[in-house]
């Protein structure tokens, strides 16, 4: 079954357990830049702390009425004259791995920046042995923009990162009469 058992809406302080719980599995945290036992309440004041206005969106895939994946749009830095760039996080839980999720999530977090956010750039930093994640955003369009050596410490070791971004495929039309 993949993603016509998902729903995919907008993450709420009250799916911070969940989300917490998946980001505490190896399998996820250590492919983010997060750390070991995550604690529920720094989840919820994360989630909570999407301002409406503020551009940011974070979205939550739901199976089975529970979150199973979250990603977001975040402000790399807020500068006025990087306003068409935003930064994509995501993460799924290990158990459904592989099911569509991330895939779902993806559609749905860049049709809101191409069709909503009019957002030019997405930008994201990835771990270069991620297979998994990188092939994922290779497919929604994603391109490799350069190696960052020894950019994050994990498990005891510096490891390198890619720096990825894709490019609003649509033009910016002004809508006829
Ligand atoms: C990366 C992640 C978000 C993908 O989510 P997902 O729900 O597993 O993704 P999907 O099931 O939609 O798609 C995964 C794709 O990767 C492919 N894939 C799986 N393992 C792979 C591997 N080792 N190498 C290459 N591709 C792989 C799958 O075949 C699938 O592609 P397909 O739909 O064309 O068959 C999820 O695995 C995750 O949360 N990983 C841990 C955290 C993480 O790495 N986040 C990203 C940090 S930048």
């Amino acid at each position: 079954m993949k993603t016509e058992a998902l729903t995919i809406r907008r993450a709420h302080p009250d799916d911070a357990p969940a989300v917490a719980a998946w980001m505490a599995d190896p399998a996820v945290f250590a492919q983010l830049l997060q750390m070991p036992h995550p604690s529920v309440e720094m989840w919820r004041e994360r989630l909570a702390a999407n301002k409406a206005g503020s551009g940011e969106v974070s979205l939550v895939a739901v199976r089975e009425g529970q979150p199973v994946g979250l990603a977001s749009l975040h402000e790399p830095r807020a500068v006025w004259r990087r306003r068409h760039a935003m930064g994509l996080g995501i993460s799924v839980a290990a158990h459904v791995h592989g099911q569509g999720a991330g895939s779902a999530l993806m559609q749905a977090l860049l049709d809101h920046a191409d069709r909503w956010a009019n957002l030019l750039r997405v930008e994201l930093t990835v771990f270069a042995d991620n297979a998994r994640a990188i092939a994922l955003y290779r497919r929604f369009g994603f391109q490799e923009e350069g190696r960052m050596r020894g950019y994050a410490w994990r498990d005891g070791a510096y490891a390198d990162c890619l720096s990825m971004a894709r490019l609003n495929p649509g033009p910016s039309p002004i809508m006829g009469p």
